[in-house]
């Protein structure tokens, strides 16, 4: 009986070799963020002059993305499901697009076969003894992808952290490449005075043993270094960083009162620096699932004292939130957000927490608003927020008519537009 060792041995291929499989106007999925595989997306990139019309579908976008360039429109076209620092130019400039789907439901768009998959290229560690593989950093849409694909390339790195959760077989895969290369690292953000009080009044939010989900940024880490006096937290999140592992090191982050997948950490993707990756590599407590099971409201809302905290760029005196518009120009995307508020709102003793600083562009533009900006999408409905935090304040919405919203909403927004926010607001009829 032939081993899976000796199909790998025949799998083994030069990254230039892999990626001729793939054909002008094939659809190419690709790793999502931290995961990305550079050596296969760099491969990919160099047959440019030889490919037309290629879909390159990804999410956030990590590495430099270079199939978005100028000049590449002709060979590669980039659908971004996410739009991030080296996509926004593409799809501001019309050489990509932006398809909006809440993350829960991206797999479902490859699975039904509304963007049907030709090639995945993806990240996987080397095989454990019976020939599983970690996809490391980045399992949300990139396994249902790679079960769906006609074709499934990974660049094998033994500097992936091997996380636990789910797996793909050698046998699933079409080629390997073997290349070790350091993984893409997400910084930690600046948290400047303003995040820090922010931080602090989501912080007075959470109780002792809720489970946390956080976005990404400045806001979400700003709200860890407020966390540090409670007591057994748990982590049921999109994705995490570094910030959870240093509450993780001081004993606060235990798991232990997660009303489900109890002592672990469960996430569909993880960013951050080498801290972070050494954490969760062989680390039986943290395990990554695809994201229609992390995401998945209905799973998150079975967590007791759930509590998901979120960023937006503007919000709207009846509580609308646009975290992902910045007039008529999509400045990201709308991810996991409405998955999240959605599933802490199931949640027994749940919280969902949008958290922004209260005004923009050095302090001229109010982020609380009367109306969101005009061309602006609404990312989560006014039916569905429950609290709007900034540096001023706390404002509890649910529950609230039209009128008391906009009272809440324009007590915690900068003091410089108070008075002009009540006067239109009183105009409007809001008041
Ligand atoms: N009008 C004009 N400009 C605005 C603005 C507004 N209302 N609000 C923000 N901006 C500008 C900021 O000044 C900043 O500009 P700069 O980079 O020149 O300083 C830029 O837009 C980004 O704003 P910032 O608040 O720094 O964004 P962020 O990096 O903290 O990200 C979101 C905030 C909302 C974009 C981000 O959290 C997001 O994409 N959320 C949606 C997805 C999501 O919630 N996922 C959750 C699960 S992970």
């Amino acid at each position: 009986m032939i081993n899976w060792k000796t199909r790998y041995r025949d799998k083994l291929v030069s990254a230039e070799q892999a990626v001729r499989c793939i054909n002008s106007r094939d659809r190419v999925v690709v790793g999502h963020a931290c995961g990305e595989p550079p050596a296969l997306v760099a491969a990919l990139v160099a047959r440019a002059h030889e490919l037309s019309g290629v879909e390159i579908v990804h999410m956030v976008a990590m590495g430099p993305a270079k199939y978005a360039q100028s000049g590449m429109e002709e060979s590669f076209r980039h659908n971004a499901l996410f739009v991030g620092g080296s996509t926004r130019k593409a799809v501001e400039e019309k050489r990509g697009d932006y398809t909006p789907c809440f993350f829960s439901e991206v797999p479902r768009l490859f699975t039904d076969k509304v963007l049907p998959v030709d090639i995945v290229l993806l990240q996987v560690t080397p095989p454990d003894e019976s020939g599983y593989c970690s996809l490391g950093v980045s399992v949300d849409y990139t396994l249902p992808a790679a079960q769906e694909a006609g074709k499934v390339i990974v660049q094998m790195n033994s500097l992936l952290p091997r996380t636990g959760g789910a797996k793909i077989h050698l046998d699933e895969l079409t080629y390997i490449v073997e290349k070790d290369e350091p993984l893409i690292e997400l910084k930690p953000p600046q948290i400047g005075e303003i995040e820090k009080k922010i931080g602090e009044n989501v912080a007075s939010l959470i109780p002792d043993g809720a489970t946390l989900q956080l976005g990404i940024g400045a806001i979400p880490d700003a709200v860890l270094l407020f966390l540090k006096e409670k007591k057994d937290l748990g982590i049921h999140s999109e994705m995490f960083s570094d910030g959870v592992v240093f509450l993780a090191e001081a004993g606060v982050i235990t798991n232990r009162k997660k009303t489900i997948n109890q002592g672990k950490f469960t996430a569909t993707f993880l960013m951050g620096t080498r801290k972070l990756y050494d954490f969760v590599d062989g680390n039986p407590d943290v395990e990554l699932y695809p994201v229609d099971y992390i995401n998945d409201p209905y799973v998150i809302g079975q967590h007791e004292n759930m509590m998901s905290i979120n960023s937006a760029l503007q919000v709207d005196l009846m509580g609308q939130v646009n975290a992902e518009m910045i007039g008529t120009k999509q400045f990201s995307g709308i991810g996991g957000q409405v998955d999240f508020v959605r599933g802490a709102s199931r949640s027994r003793g749940g919280k969902s927490i949008i958290a922004l600083p209260s005004t923009a562009a050095g302090g001229k533009i109010s982020r609380i608003a009367v109306e969101l900006d005009r061309g602006a999408a609404v990312s989560t409905s006014r039916n569905d927020v429950h609290y709007v935090v900034t540096e001023y304040g706390i404002a509890d919405l649910r529950g609230k008519s039209l009128r008391a919203r906009a009272q809440a909403l324009i007590a915690i927004s900068h003091p410089e537009f108070r008075k002009i926010l009540m006067v239109e607001a009183e105009a409007r009829g809001l008041i």
